[in-house]
């Protein structure tokens, strides 16, 4: 046992976390581009593994009652308006296979759901998901694939009216001012500057199967040689364990 616990097998049998690491995706692109209906596209298709979706929203600082009066003149698109810190820690947690409890974002207020929390358990693939995931360095380090969602700045600006519409609580006037003050801006300043470290860029979003399907292929492959690692040092293991 000593000696395995010097040698390189030993490193890695004496860390169980390093054996179920997660496979980390990173999915960006602007506002409605299509990036939630891509991730549940994947994660369908995927049905036979244990996937779990976080979403950088879930991370936005809530509003102090000063700026929740005057939220219309709040900037939700820059990377200030996330608590990256708190991103990474639980991330961090995520990729140790632990369990987390990720925030609840509430768009109408603007504020987060301060007694309710989602659980999310330890899985095989991790996919993080919103309009800045590439802008931190440190946030890109934790991906293994990186996909970047390109949709048309007209098509995304007809969801988004639709949807904030309905579901966030928003009339068409307000969300016309925010898009040509905040949302237009930061989509130049940081989203698209961020399109440059995506490995694949997928044109039309949700409507792509062609890419969607290719992306899952390339998951399942890793996955697979992830699950040969494990057998190939089980396999060194025992043959050590009977030369010792
Ligand atoms: P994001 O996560 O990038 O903000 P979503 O996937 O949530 O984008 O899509 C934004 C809105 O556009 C949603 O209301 C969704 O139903 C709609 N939508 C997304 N993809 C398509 C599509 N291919 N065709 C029509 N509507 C779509
Ligand atoms: O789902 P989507 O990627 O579109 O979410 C990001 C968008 O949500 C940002 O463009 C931001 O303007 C908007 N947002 C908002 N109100 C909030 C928080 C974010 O309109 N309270």
């Amino acid at each position: 046992a000593a000696a395995l616990s010097n040698g390189p097998a030993g490193a890695d049998i004496a860390s169980p976390s390093s054996l179920r690491q997660p496979f980390v995706i990173g999915v960006s692109g602007g506002t409605a581009s299509g990036k939630t209906t891509v991730c549940d596209m994947i994660i369908q298709q995927l049905h036979d593994h244990r996937v779990v979706l976080v979403n950088q929203d879930s991370f936005y600082r809530g509003l102090t009652a000063e700026e929740s009066a005057s939220a219309q003149d709040y900037n939700f698109d820059h990377p200030d308006a996330f608590d990256t810190e708190q991103l990474l820690e639980c991330m961090g947690q995520l990729k140790r296979a632990l369990p987390v409890n990720v925030p609840i974002y509430d768009f109408k207020n603007h504020r987060r759901c301060s007694e309710r929390f989602r659980k999310v358990n330890a899985s095989d693939v991790i996919i993080l998901e919103g309009i800045l995931v590439f802008h931190d360095q440190r946030v890109r380090n934790l991906m293994d694939m990186k996909i970047f969602v390109d949709t048309d700045a007209d098509i995304r600006l007809a969801r988004r009216i639709r949807r904030d519409t309905v579901e966030r609580g928003r009339d068409v006037s307000s969300v016309l001012d925010q898009c040509g003050r905040f949302v237009k801006p930061a989509f130049d300043d940081f989203v698209l500057p961020s399109k440059k470290y995506a490995d694949v860029i997928i044109p039309r979003g949700g409507d792509n199967h062609v890419a969607i399907d290719l992306i899952v292929q390339h998951i399942r492959t890793k996955l697979g040689m992830h699950d040969l690692c494990k057998v190939f040092r089980n396999v060194f293991v025992v043959q050590s364990t009977f030369q010792i």
